[in-house]
C-alpha cells in the first residue's frame, strides 16, 4: 500500500499503518513486535479511566511501556469528561503523547455504562469528553465506529464534531455497534467522513492482507488503515504492509516470550503465551494436537520447547 508519514498534533508517525487495540492482546510485548515489523503506531488495550482514577492492580501491566517500543497511543474509555481528563494527566498515562478515546466497544457492560459505542448515541457529551480530555494537553484521538445499527448511520456528523472538538485524528471501524466484528465493512461511510474533515482519518476493518489495504484505501479516500485481527494470527501482517523484511515464526515466538516475561509474572505469561501460540499454529499441518499440547503446557520453557518442535 501507499506509505506515508502522518503528522498529529506535534508528533509525526513514521507511517500510516497502525496495530488497533485488542483487550487481552496488544500488550507491551505485541506492540513491540507489530512495531518492529513495520507498524507505524500501536494501541494499548482499551484501560478504564475510573480504574485509572482508583488504582486498579492491571492499569500497571496495561500501561507498560519502555524506550524499546517508541511512540505508542494510550486507549482508554469511559463517559465521565472529567475523570477521562483526569485519566489523560494519570502519571501513567506519562510516557503517552497521544491518548484515544474508545467510542466502539460494544461488549454489553461497556455499553450499559454509557461508554464505548453508547457515546455514538450521545454525541454532545462525546464531545465534551474530547473537548475535557484536550486541555489536558494531549494529543486526543477518537476510535468510533459508523452508528448503533444499519438505521442510524452517524458517521460523517461524528466525524465532523470530533473534528470541531478538538480530536486531532480519527480512526473509523466501518461496521455498526450490532454487527460487533462480523460482515462487510461499510467504506462509503468512511469516505464521506474523510470527505468531511481536515484531520487524519483511519480506516479500520477487515484487513487482512495487502491487497486489502490497498483497496480500504482507495475506496475510502483515507490517510491509512488500522489493522485488527489479521495481528493476531500474524503479526507479520505489517512486513507485509510496510515492506518490512520477515523473520522466521521460531525468532518471532521467542522475542514475544521474552518480552512478555520482561512485563507479567510466570504464570500470565504462560497462558498469554499458550493463546498466541494457538493463534500462529493455524493452517500449520497438525495444528490441533500441537493446539492440545500447548494448552496443557505449565510454564514458559514448555511452550518454547512444543514451538521449537513447530517451527524450529
Ligand atoms: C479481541 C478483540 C479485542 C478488541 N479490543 C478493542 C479495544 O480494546 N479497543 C478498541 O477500540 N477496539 C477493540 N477491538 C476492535 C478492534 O480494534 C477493531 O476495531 C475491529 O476488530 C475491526 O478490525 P478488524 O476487522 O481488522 O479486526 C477489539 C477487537 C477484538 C477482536
Amino acid at each position: 500500500m501507499r506509505l506515508r508519514a502522518l503528522k498529529v498534533g506535534n508528533v509525526t508517525i513514521e507511517n500510516n499503518v497502525f496495530l488497533a487495540p485488542l483487550a487481552g492482546y496488544t500488550n507491551y510485548a505485541f506492540r513491540r513486535l507489530c512495531k518492529g515489523y513495520g507498524a507505524g503506531l500501536c494501541y494499548t488495550e482499551m484501560v478504564s479511566a475510573k480504574g485509572l482514577k482508583y488504582g486498579s492492580e492491571n492499569t500497571e501491566e496495561l500501561l507498560y511501556t519502555d524506550e524499546n517500543e517508541g511512540l505508542t497511543a494510550a486507549q482508554i474509555f469511559g463517559s465521565d469528561p472529567a475523570i477521562l481528563r483526569a485519566a489523560c494527566e494519570h502519571e501513567k498515562l506519562q510516557p503517552f503523547p497521544i491518548v484515544d478515546i474508545n467510542m466502539g466497544c460494544p461488549v454489553p457492560k461497556i455499553y450499559k455504562n454509557g461508554e464505548g459505542s453508547a457515546l455514538l448515541e450521545n454525541p454532545i457529551l462525546a464531545e465534551n469528553i474530547v473537548k475535557e480530555c484536550v486541555k489536558s494537553g494531549k494529543i486526543i484521538t477518537v476510535k468510533f465506529r459508523i452508528g448503533i445499527n444499519g438505521d442510524n448511520l452517524i458517521t460523517e456528523e461524528f466525524a465532523r464534531r470530533m473534528e470541531g472538538a478538538g480530536a486531532s485524528l480519527i480512526t473509523i471501524h466501518g461496521r455498526t455497534k450490532d454487527k460487533i466484528y462480523a460482515g462487510d465493512v461499510n467504506y462509503r461511510e468512511i469516505a464521506a467522513a474523510k470527505r468531511a474533515v481536515q484531520i487524519p482519518v483511519i480506516a479500520n476493518g477487515g484487513v487482512f492482507s495487502d491487497t486489502d489495504s490497498v483497496w480500504l484505501l482507495e475506496e475510502t479516500g483515507a490517510d491509512g488503515v488500522m489493522v485488527a485481527r489479521a495481528a493476531l494470527f500474524d503479526p507479520q501482517i505489517f512486513c507485509a504492509l510496510t515492506n518490512t523484511p520477515t523473520e522466521n515464526r521460531l525468532e518471532m515466538f521467542q522475542k514475544q516470550l521474552k518480552w512478555t516475561g520482561q512485563v507479567c509474572d510466570e504464570r500470565f505469561t504462560t497462558v498469554f503465551m499458550r493463546k498466541m501460540a494457538a493463534f500462529y499454529v493455524k493452517g500449520t499441518r497438525g495444528a490441533a494436537a500441537y493446539k492440545e499440547r500447548l494448552f496443557q503446557a505449565q510454564s514458559p520453557d514448555e511452550i518454547l520447547a512444543i514451538a521449537q518442535e513447530i517451527w524450529g
